[in-house]
């Protein structure tokens, strides 16, 4: 089944700031679309919503939230209404990571990770969704990781949150057969973005661009794909992951987990 996109109406990408997130929004303005942008850097927000202009989109919109927070995200749905944009389909994009050993994440850092991971996607998801079945239309990009076919050491709740969120996309999907409303779920691996920066870990050599990683996400996307995997090496790694014993997994996914470089 296809996406379909209802005229008039608008793709909410979170975390459209830096990153995949700009990526994919740079993508869907190509294709002439209308965009609601959000993410954290309302600096950065403008530099991509003016770039999504110059890039053709139909109409870009756009609002700071922190989706962290159970708050951040009713800012969200409130800047959206008062905007007047009618959201047809959403990229479940925002996320950030923390390397280092689960003792020593701070309570407050934990509940912020999995409320934008988990929580916030569901409920971006759910505000639309009957929306969506009522006119047959829409969809949901879910971006996970090859981490969610992982067990994660050193990033065991940012892994584990991905693992949810595959395996909450793909139901949702099949709950939606038929309804038109068309879900796919993209498992990027290791990308150049600020995402190791933040996290506080390396970049890893064998780095994908995230032009690279939305290209092939939009075109699955639009497709009606349930899964794409970008990268030849990230396909192997995820068939790996499911054919080898979980902990083996984990041992190969804690090689892949070294901090920053220091200065
Ligand atoms: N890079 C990788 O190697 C990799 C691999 C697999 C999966 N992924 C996934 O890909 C997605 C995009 O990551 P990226 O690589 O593009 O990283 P990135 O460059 O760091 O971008 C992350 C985006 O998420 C937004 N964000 C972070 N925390 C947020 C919060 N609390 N509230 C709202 N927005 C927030 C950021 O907004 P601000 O900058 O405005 O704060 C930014 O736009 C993430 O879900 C990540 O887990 C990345």
């Amino acid at each position: 089944m296809r996406l379909v996109l209802p005229e008039g109406t608008s793709i909410l990408i979170t975390g459209a700031s830096s990153g995949i997130g700009r990526a994919l929004a740079l993508g869907l303005a190509a294709k002439r679309l209308r965009l609601y942008l959000t993410g954290r850097n309302a600096t950065s927000l403008m530099e991509v919503v003016l770039r999504c202009r110059e890039a053709g989109a139909s109409g870009v919109s756009w609002g700071v939230a922190d989706l962290a927070t159970p708050k951040g995200v009713a800012q969200l749905f409130e800047d959206i209404q008062s905007s007047g944009t009618v959201i047809s389909a959403l990229v479940n994009n925002a996320g950030s990571g923390r390397f280092g050993n689960f003792a020593s994440l701070e309570h407050e850092e934990i509940a912020r990770m999995v409320h934008l991971l988990v929580v916030a996607p569901l409920l971006l998801a759910k505000k639309w969704l009957p929306d969506w079945q009522a006119s047959r239309a829409g969809g949901v990009l879910q971006v996970a990781s090859t981490g969610s076919f992982q067990p994660g050491p050193l990033t065991a709740v940012y892994y584990a949150s991905k693992a949810f969120g595959l395996s909450w996309a793909l139901a949702l999907r099949h709950e939606l057969r038929g309804s038109g409303v068309c879900v796919t779920v993209l498992c990027p691996g290791a990308t150049l973005s600020q995402f190791s920066s933040r996290a506080g870990k390396s970049e890893l050599p064998w780095a994908r661009l995230p032009e690279f990683v939305a290209r092939k996400a939009l075109k699955a996307w639009f497709r009606g794909d349930h899964l794409v995997v970008p990268g030849w090496e990230n396909r192997l790694l995820v068939t790996l992951s499911r054919l080898l014993p979980l902990s083996w997994v984990a041992f190969l996914a804690s090689a892949g987990q070294k901090p920053a470089k220091k200065g």
